[in-house]
């Protein structure tokens, strides 16, 4: 969370900047500020608010001038989002400014020697602290910036990605690294810094990404010297090639982020297997997984770890690797599993699944099952993210950026590799027929199709919506494979319209649910031709005898319960194993269209962030 950009080089610093702090606001977006060097004097401007009220505030209050700059957009975990919190913050001396991603933790100790030193503070942050502490430091040992950060980051405990800059020094700009994401873009005699390669990608492809505990010093026309915090140690610069294009990253004539990421579903999707899944000669090929199949089928269980939405998709991959390949699954949420000292042993295998790759649970849980031995395989989307680097192995989901904070394409694109993994796994084990196989994989073939079917129900799914948008309470129900599906639809209205909803499967319902049920409440019960579908049927009698509302996501050509429900949105039939990947996208629609109509600001809703890399 919080998102960071610098520019140090021949061009005018505060369009790449503000331009990059756009891009990044899906990390944070409750203040912004910029700093720049204008070639005598720091120009800061910071503001509550959107990068689009830092404009406004900056065209009042500074020149815009200078070819260093730093800028920041927040995300609140020290100190309210206000002016004076947002950064940059000076330190006390005023010569110099820093931005930074993460958490100080031992910031109050820190902070209460430094105001028996005689500094003093504004703000309520981390952040301020440590800009003071490099000052500090700077000022008693008589070093040079970039051993004052060093030196500092050696006391500090937490989490950062900063960036910093001397006035008196205005041709370098150190950054360092430590569980927060921090690229470097290479350019001809320019370099960029930032949270992603997104602020630079129309500038370079050409990127290096710091490994956490290591800093950098970032030289005008020279050059970059990294070093690791610890050792002091150098450490040679590896510049990737990126292939992430500016087209990946802007709406194409969408309203929104999220509603454009719905749609490429189907191109993601296929994105995903390409290559990878050759349904017609019933091969499937992963690359991080052929070596370790034998740890996967050996297992005594898989355990899945994740956040959110991912969360979710490892739950339908609890069906489908049970189900197919037979290997016992637990599912855990990252957050829960790193802090109950969880039984783990060599012969587990855990699967961490993260869009972003920078979820700081899972990375923790990642360390603590490397640490009893198990084998840990990462399904990331974030290609060269930090959960992908501490995977022993894992395969990456090619959803492309996702922008909209409210998880879409990567929750599909996720099970498609899920679903993947369990049919090869499957096929090795021989827990799987040969026509059943070759069956599932020429219908996962055909997912992009039947997602783009789904698609086209969207006039209709609003028209639903504006039937339930003033709704305050829904519930969501599905069976099997659609239980998770039922709890990712509820999350999806949670965040982005703020309407309370709840998940539950669908037989579990007269065990409390049921309690709420009257003529006010709509109720979405996912109720596709499957093996639950009488007892799905029986559930919506359930709820209409009580005057609940039905909103059915029905299998094309149903007629039982298109009599029986109210509204229906229709999907193309699929094996059920299957059906996650198409009854997820009438439910995306669905509060897609509600979160619209409420006015609420469905790529950016309020207190989230895409990326949470605090714990
Ligand atoms: C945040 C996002 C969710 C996401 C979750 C896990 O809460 O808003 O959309 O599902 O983090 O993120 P990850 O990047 O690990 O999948």
């Amino acid at each position: 969370m919080c998102g960071i950009v610098g520019y140090i080089g021949h061009r005018e610093a505060y369009p790449i900047v503000i331009n990059g702090l756009r891009r990044l606001e899906y990390r944070g977006y409750d203040s912004a500020g910029i700093a720049l060097y204008d070639g005598k004097n720091i120009q800061l401007s910071k503001t509550k608010g959107k990068v689009a009220d830092l404009e406004k505030r900056a065209d009042s209050e500074i020149s815009k001038k200078g070819s260093l700059g730093i800028g920041h957009t927040r995300w609140a975990t020290h100190g309210v989002p206000n002016d004076v919190n947002s950064h940059p913050h000076y330190s006390n001396s005023g010569n110099l400014v820093i931005i930074h991603n993460g958490i100080i933790e031992n910031y109050s100790s820190i902070k209460t020697e430094l105001i028996n030193r005689g500094y003093t503070f504004k703000s309520d942050t981390d952040t301020e602290v440590l800009v003071n502490l490099i000052e500090e430091v700077k000022k008693k040992q008589d070093v040079k910036l970039g051993k004052a950060v060093q030196i500092a980051l050696n006391e500090v405990v937490g989490a950062y990605a900063i960036a910093v800059f001397d006035k008196n020094k205005p041709d370098e700009i150190v950054v360092a690294k430590l569980g927060s994401p921090l690229a470097i873009g290479v350019g001809d005699d320019e370099f960029f810094i930032a949270s992603d390669a997104s602020p630079f990608i129309e500038f370079t492809n050409n990127a290096i990404y710091l490994e956490d505990e290591e800093m950098a010093i970032i030289r005008r026309g020279r050059d970059i010297k990294i070093r690791q915090i610890k050792s002091d140690k150098l450490v040679k610069p590896f510049v990737q090639e990126l292939k992430l294009n500016i087209e990946q990253i802007e709406k194409g004539g969408y309203d929104h982020f999220m509603l454009k990421e719905i749609y490429e579903q189907p191109s993601v999707i296929k994105d995903t297997y390409r290559g990878r899944l050759l349904a017609d000669k019933g091969i499937i090929k992963l690359g991080g997984l052929e070596e370790y199949i034998p740890k996967f089928i050996n297992a005594d269980r898989i355990i899945i770890v994740a956040c959110g939405t991912s969360w979710h998709a490892g739950l339908v991959a609890e069906y489908i690797f049970e189900d197919l390949a037979r290997i016992p699954v637990e599912v855990e949420y990252a957050s829960e599993f790193r802090y109950r000292n969880p039984i783990i042993t060599e012969n587990d295998v855990v699967i961490a699944i993260s869009q972003s790759g920078e979820t700081a649970d899972t990375l923790a849980a990642i360390k603590l099952a490397k640490e009893k031995g198990a084998f840990v395989y990462g399904i990331c989307n974030v290609v060269g993210s930090t959960i992908s680097r501490e995977t022993h192995s894992g395969t990456y989901t090619h959803a492309g950026p996702e922008i909209g904070v409210a998880s879409t394409k990567a929750f599909t694109t996720q099970i498609t590799v899920l679903t993947m993994i369990a049919l090869k796994l499957a096929q090795v084990k021989g827990t799987i027929s040969k026509s059943d196989y070759m069956m599932h994989l020429r219908e996962l073939d055909m997912i992009p199709t039947h997602v783009a079917a789904a698609l086209k129900s969207n006039d209709k799914i609003e028209e639903i919506a504006a039937v339930f948008k003033n709704a305050t309470n829904f519930l969501y129900l599905g069976r099997g494979y659609n239980f998770p599906v039922a709890l990712e639809g509820a999350l999806k209205l949670k965040e982005i319209s703020y309407i309370h909803a709840e998940g539950y499967p669908a037989a579990e319902m007269k065990h409390g649910p049921i309690a709420l049920i009257d003529e006010h409440m709509p109720v979405v019960v996912i109720a596709i031709n499957s093996n639950h579908y009488g007892k799905v049927v029986s559930n919506i009698e359930e709820i209409k005898a009580r005057k609940g509302k039905i909103i059915a996501v029905v299998t094309e050509g149903d007629t039982v319960v298109r009599e029986l429900a109210d509204y229906v949105m229709e999907v193309p039939k699929t094996p059920e194993s299957l059906t996650p990947l198409v009854t997820t996208i009438p439910l995306q629609l669905l509060s897609y269209h509600i979160a619209v109509m409420l006015n609420k600001n469905v790529d950016q809703p309020r207190n989230l962030a895409k990326s949470v890399t605090v714990e």
